[in-house]
């Protein structure tokens, strides 16, 4: 069992190169986790200084893994992101910049056999209703599947598959919860809700590299087909972050009529299409509310990639996820069901091909 005490004393040992005191007492680690048999934090540093702070990071690192019982230790080296960096983050120089000061590569998690994105240029467009219910309507076809919830800003997990309560650490990895048939894990399990506030670019990856790559989300025997994964909205760069260490093997936009119009949908795809990560498909939803519909087709057509459908302005979508039962498991003949079955079968017929 490692004491976080004892982790705080051994990087104090080491003198920070912009102050000369203990990195501890400078303040240099940030998101320090410590738990059983593993360590880990991240050294935010501006631009111009990563440099200096490398042989840091690989002193803290050499030291942690020094302590008796540690097992595994993750210290994150990453640039503060000027202002300018973030409004261009979308420019080719930008994701090369990017990737140029990008944290240490997330492993493929283990006994994963794809992982899907459902991504949104805003909030509080349905990312996390339609995140839930294509991941049951996915189950359905009798796929193992998982969802991790790994929006900082919002988790909304917890509360829409009636979760609760942090999970088990069993041999070093976390056990995720079972919900209606889903493995899941969230963000929201893991913290409070005021340190999520507070979390920036790189304990937002950090927390999902955990939460991704320290989960048995299935074993040798039975692995899991599709690892769902609902990402904070936005286009930006914790965003880019998160694509770029993520592995993930597709994305699913999720739009209001409204957010077409804003062209935050395709902001969002051409995210996805830097880094190279194939869009599956658009979907509108809160089609016919007072922004009208039709413009996630059209929108879908412009940018070439597959349209999967609308969901309607519908109670029931709502009240499932207030209820912790997502419409496709509390009503699963219904018309709102339907549609998401049709579209797990193209997300399906597109990520494992040969079933
Ligand atoms: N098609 C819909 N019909 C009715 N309510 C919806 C629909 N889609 C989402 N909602 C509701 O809108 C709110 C925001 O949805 P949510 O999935 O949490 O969005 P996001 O994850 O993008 O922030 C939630 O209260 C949700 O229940
Ligand atoms: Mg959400």
């Amino acid at each position: 069992m490692i004491d976080r005490a004892a982790v705080e004393a051994v990087l104090n040992a080491i003198p920070d190169p912009a102050t000369g005191r203990g990195l501890v007492d400078a303040g240099v680690p940030k998101g320090l986790t410590v738990s059983e048999d593993r360590a880990g934090f991240v050294i935010e540093v501006p631009a111009d200084r990563t440099a200096a702070y490398a042989p840091v990071r690989d002193a803290a690192e050499a030291a942690l893994k020094a302590m008796p019982g540690m097992a595994r230790v993750s210290v994150i080296l990453t640039a503060e992101t000027a202002p300018a960096a973030r409004k261009a983050s979308l420019s080719p120089a930008a994701v090369e910049q990017t990737r140029a000061r990008a944290p240490v590569p997330t492993d493929r998690p283990a006994h994963v056999r794809r992982v899907l994105a459902i991504a949104s240029g805003k909030g509080g467009v349905g990312k996390s209703t339609v995140s839930v219910n294509l991941a049951a309507a996915l189950a359905r076809r009798g796929l193992r599947v998982g969802i991790l919830d790994a929006d900082v800003h919002g988790p909304s997990l917890p509360t829409m598959l009636g979760l609760s309560g942090k999970p088990d650490y069993v041999d070093g990895a976390m056990v995720p919860h079972t919900a209606h048939g889903l493995k899941a894990m969230s963000v929201g399990l893991l913290t409070q809700a005021s340190d999520a506030m507070v979390w920036r670019g790189p304990m937002a990856s950090q927390a999902l590299t955990q939460m991704l790559t320290q989960t048995r989300w299935g074993t040798e025997a039975e692995p899991l087909d599709i690892l769902v994964v609902d990402l904070p909205p936005g286009t930006g760069d914790v965003q880019l972050t998160l694509i770029q260490k993520t592995p993930l093997d597709g994305a699913v936009i999720v739009s209001t009529p409204q957010e077409v119009a804003l062209a935050d949908a395709r902001r969002a795809h051409a995210l996805f299409a830097k880094v190279n990560v194939p869009t599956l498909g658009l979907i509108e939803n809160m089609s016919g509310d007072v922004f009208g519909r039709g413009g996630g087709e059209a929108e879908a057509g412009r940018l070439s990639i597959p349209y999967l459908g609308d969901l309607p302005l519908d109670a029931a979508l709502r009240q499932g996820g207030d209820a912790g039962v997502p419409v496709v498991v509390g009503d699963p003949d219904g018309e709102i069901a339907a549609r998401f079955a049709r579209f797990a079968e193209r997300v399906a017929a597109v990520l494992l091909p040969t079933g």
